[in-house]
């Protein structure tokens, strides 16, 4: 299995967790997303480091869960225009974003 699979997989059993509480999920499923932001995050820390900006790239540690989620989307759908940061946030579903946002929003 390659990562992208494994990926998938692993998306696929926290998406049908989710589907079964909703959102804002119960605390296990809080932390089923957290991991999968976690695993998602290797996508974006070679670029967004862990501590403040790095060669200009903003830091994206500590925002709040629902502004991430929007911003992300903002890239994804074109409304905020950057090439790189919309090619990488079009590689990734809304849940994924709510992953990530999980993740982040703790660091
Ligand atoms: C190849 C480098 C690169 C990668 C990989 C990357 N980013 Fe970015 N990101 C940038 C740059 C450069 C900007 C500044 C873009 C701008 O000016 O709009 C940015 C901006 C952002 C912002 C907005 C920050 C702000 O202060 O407005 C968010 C949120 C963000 N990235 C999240 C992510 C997430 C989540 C990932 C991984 C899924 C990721 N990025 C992967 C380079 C990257």
């Amino acid at each position: 299995m390659n990562s992208r699979c494994l990926r998938t997989a692993i998306a696929t059993a926290i998406l049908a967790s989710l589907g079964a509480g909703g959102f804002p999920p119960s605390p296990a499923v809080a932390d089923d997303l957290y991991d999968l932001g976690e695993y998602l995050s290797g996508d974006c820390t070679p670029c967004h480091q862990l501590h403040g900006q790095s060669k200009g790239i903003p830091a994206i540690f500590g925002w709040d869960a629902e502004s991430f989620v929007m911003v992300m989307q903002a890239y994804k759908e074109g409304e905020r225009n950057h090439e790189l940061m919309q090619t990488v946030a079009r590689r990734f579903s809304d849940e994924e974003f709510q992953a990530l946002a999980a993740y982040f929003s703790k660091q």
